[in-house]
């Protein structure tokens, strides 16, 4: 038996990619970020990942749209590059860097202390940055890394940067969680790394639900401000966010991927809308489609005592004792 003939064989060349055509086809979002004329001229967006993949194309947008834009990343040279880049792109000069390593609650207070000092303003957060397939590791704070980065870091950073956006009229927070957070479930002592499989995407995808039920929470809260607080399903995207995954893996997702999933700019084009567009104002505690449309979480993610409860125990996580 030839197997290259048979893979080469001009049926399933031609198969492939009439069903990629198709698949392509399908998912073309409804709304597209170059039709939308906001402009963020004297608005100031924070977003967290911004070096690479979907963080970079969304702060690029940002720029684009006249903002004054932070990038937080844990690499300077990679963060450092990535500003140099967006500058280059779009002629904006007040695009900055500011270092956050999100596994370190201190460093998130760090950074938070300095855009508190430094930023008259912050009408735009998205949370973005998130790790998956990380082995276990706990933290100095004793946290589980992929929790810390993924929900605890930006859940602190958000609660330190609230009474900024607040005072900033109509600001968004903008929280990319994943469709994976459906195959989350709520276990309070994952948080130090306890009953969890590592080698994929398990911790991720819980981390990724906690992200919404906090959100919800935080906009429940928020009611009666100008802030409001979205999660977004970005799309299947292939980015570094596999980046700890074993390299066949990788290899399979990046082969399958190229024809099936998103590009990271395509995987922006939703938290772009909930951050900017006309038909997000005064929308809060709302879960949003990689179409850009309005969707429902998982039914853990819509259990209002669940999140008073999930919030108070990531308030005293993240609190300083
Ligand atoms: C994580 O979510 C993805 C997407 O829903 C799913 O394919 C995968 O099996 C989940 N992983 C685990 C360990 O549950």
């Amino acid at each position: 038996m030839q197997w290259t003939a048979l893979f080469c064989h001009p049926l399933w060349v031609v198969s492939t990619a009439v069903l990629a055509m198709v698949v392509r086809l399908q998912r073309r979002g409804r709304w597209d970020p170059r039709a939308c004329p906001v402009q963020l001229k004297g608005k100031t967006a924070i977003v967290t990942g911004a070096n690479t993949g979907i963080g970079k194309c969304i702060a690029l947008d940002f720029a684009r749209r006249g903002a004054r834009v932070i990038l937080a990343c844990r690499s300077e040279s990679r963060g450092l590059a990535a500003v140099k880049e967006i500058r280059d792109k779009t002629g904006n000069p007040d695009v900055h860097l500011r270092l956050l390593d999100l596994t370190s609650l201190d460093s998130v207070r760090e950074f938070a202390k300095k855009i508190m000092e430094e930023e008259p303003a912050l009408h735009i957060l998205v949370n973005n940055a998130a790790i998956s397939g990380f082995p276990r590791q706990i933290t100095k704070d004793g946290l589980d890394a992929t929790f810390a980065t993924n929900h605890l870091g930006p859940f602190l950073l958000t609660n330190l940067l609230l009474d900024l956006l607040k005072r900033s009229v109509l600001a968004r927070i903008v929280s990319v969680s994943t469709i994976n957070h459906w195959k989350g479930v709520v276990d309070f002592s994952h948080f130090h790394g306890e009953n969890l499989k590592y080698g994929w995407d398990q911790a991720y995808n819980h981390s990724k639900l906690h992200n919404i039920i906090c959100t919800n929470e935080l906009a429940r809260r928020l009611q009666g401000t100008d802030v409001t607080a979205n999660s977004v399903h970005p799309g299947v995207v292939l980015t570094d966010v596999m980046r700890y995954y074993p390299s066949m893996v990788r290899f399979l997702f990046n082969t399958i991927g190229i024809l099936f999933f998103k590009s990271a700019n395509e995987g922006s084009f939703s938290p772009i809308y909930c951050a900017v567009a006309e038909e997000m104002v005064g929308i809060t505690g709302k879960y949003i489609d990689s179409d850009c449309s309005l969707s429902l979480p998982a039914p853990l993610a819509r259990d209002p005592a669940l999140a008073v409860k999930d919030f108070e125990i990531c308030e005293r996580l993240t609190s300083k004792l």
